[in-house]
């Protein structure tokens, strides 16, 4: 049995060169969650390359190499301008990505956007269609391909389809807001098994389902839900994403790793280090995280020359003007408030907009003494995951957003705050740095061996497990291809 992800992007980044493109491994939650299954399990990772490619064949030979590097395959669905424009700003990014975060005033609902996606899920599902096997386990991930599921069933697919929900799902009041909801919900019901984040979100889809689909029927079967209609049946569950823990630990362990920490710390030059990573999203909370520092910095004047906050915002839809809006916002806070308290010295917000290299990543995750995970709304948030695993001193505290799906698992342990409450999170901030290192390390233990425990092999076996499929099966695909023919490495 092979595993088939689809996806909209392609796990990887598209660089222009002189000499025509290059890739490198994609960045975001998805990617860093599935690459290492597919990297273990191989497979094919169906997706949109990102950008637009004039010549497919210099495409598929990048595709090819790339996928020999990583051990599994990746098939392209290619997008026109008009695509990109319609379906991924559009649709997905103007209506689904700020609805599904209850950003409702941020939703664009322009009709020509619901064609938009209707071409691509048709684009999809012909690539799909041929490139799968009966015997393979189709899993379409996230909210741009809410729809895929029957599409794929309308062209004869024969295959197990999953879905996977990477976001969160709205409560109905915000939800009934989509003129296309109907089709939505429907669609979705369409895939063998539906998963979200946590049982809230999962519990926003059947308040869902009975208010738009009254016909539909709810039931319990031991840990699983189904809701049966219009002759099929859907099953749901809630499955936490979560990451390659020790390989993170081991490599956030290695002499490089703890070297370039030391050589950033030196360089930081104070006692205590706050650490923000976000993609550049209005959903991250990161103008509140600045206003709360700059709170916390104004109220606890001994904070002065002790703590620093490296604030790393990593680019990403760039040529959405509220992207760039939100990008000049932050840069205008940065400014205001390294203007107002920078010392000879000392200077209070380090601020890098540019994706880090893994190693480097890894080495502000564990020296950071604080990280300041503060979303407004998040499916699950994988930098609070990523951040624990990295921090193999183990003294670092997590303070993390109420509002982030992580919160449900790791929430006992981490400080807990409402990133909208600047005087609450201005105080979370005093007192994380006010404690010893001694007084830390019970929770970060406890929050290490949290997410430890349930990682991605684990979030992987529930899943499948939930499908009626296990790891061992997808496994044994590639020790049998590995007898046949060596695997790249
Ligand atoms: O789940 C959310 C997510 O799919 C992330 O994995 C990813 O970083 C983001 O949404 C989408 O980003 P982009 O618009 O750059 O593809």
């Amino acid at each position: 049995m092979r595993l088939v992800i689809v996806s909209n992007r392609l796990p990887i980044v598209l660089e222009t060169t002189e000499t025509g493109f290059r890739t490198r491994r994609g960045a975001g939650g998805l990617v860093s969650a599935l690459g290492p299954v597919l990297r273990r399990c191989g497979g094919l990772w169906v997706g949109w390359p990102g950008a637009e490619a004039s010549d497919l064949n210099e495409l598929n030979a990048l595709l090819a190499d790339h996928g020999r590097q990583e051990g599994f395959d990746l098939v392209p669905v290619i997008l026109s301008a008009d695509d990109i424009s319609g379906f991924y700003r559009g649709f997905s990014n103007e209506i689904i990505w700020p609805l599904f975060h209850d950003l409702q005033s941020r939703c664009n609902f322009v009709p020509e956007y619901w064609t938009a996606y209707r071409v691509v899920k048709d684009k999809f599902a012909s690539v799909v269609a041929a490139n799968a096997q009966p015997t393979d386990f189709v899993w379409v991930q996230d909210y741009h391909l809410m729809g895929l599921g029957r599409r794929l069933r309308e062209v004869g697919l024969l295959s197990r389809i999953g879905y996977f929900l990477h976001i969160p799902f709205p409560p109905p009041d915000i939800f009934c807001k989509l003129p296309w909801r109907v089709d939505v919900l429907d669609a979705l019901l369409h895939y063998d098994l539906v998963g979200f984040q946590t049982a809230h979100d999962l519990d926003n889809f059947f308040d869902c389902v009975r208010t738009l689909l009254p016909a539909a029927k709810r039931r319990r079967a031991g840990d699983q839900f189904q809701v049966t209609y219009d002759g099929r049946t859907c099953c749901l569950g809630a499955f936490p994403i979560g990451i390659d823990f020790d390989d993170y630990g081991r490599a956030a362990a290695s002499p490089a790793v703890a070297e370039r920490a030391k050589q950033i710390r030196a360089d930081l030059q104070v006692p205590q280090v706050l650490l923000g990573i976000d993609r550049l999203d209005y959903t991250k909370g990161i103008p509140y995280r600045l206003r709360a520092f700059r709170l916390a910095l104004q109220r606890y004047p001994e904070l002065h020359r002790r703590v620093g906050l490296l604030e790393v915002v990593v680019p990403s839809r760039e040529s959405v003007p509220e992207y760039q809006d939100l990008k000049a916002e932050i840069e205008l806070l940065v400014s205001q408030i390294n203007g107002e308290f920078t010392q000879p010295g000392w200077i209070p917000i380090h601020y890098v907009f540019r994706s880090l290299e893994h190693d480097e990543l890894l080495a502000y995750y564990r020296l950071a003494d604080v990280a300041l995970v503060t979303p407004l709304k998040d499916g699950m948030n994988l930098v609070a995951k990523e951040y624990c695993a990295c921090q193999v001193e183990g003294d670092g505290v997590l303070i993390l957003s109420e509002f982030a799906g992580s919160a449900v698992q790791m929430g006992g342990d981490a400080v807990l705050v409402n990133p909208y409450d600047l005087d609450f999170v201005a105080e979370a901030i005093r007192r994380a740095v006010s404690l010893t290192r001694e007084q830390r390390r019970p929770a970060m233990r406890r929050l290490r061996r949290i997410v430890r425990k349930q990682d991605i092999y684990w979030w992987l076996g529930r899943f499948l497990g939930a499908c009626g499929l296990s790891m061992d099966a997808m496994t044994e695909e590639r020790r049998a291809k590995s007898k046949a023919a060596p695997l790249p490495v």
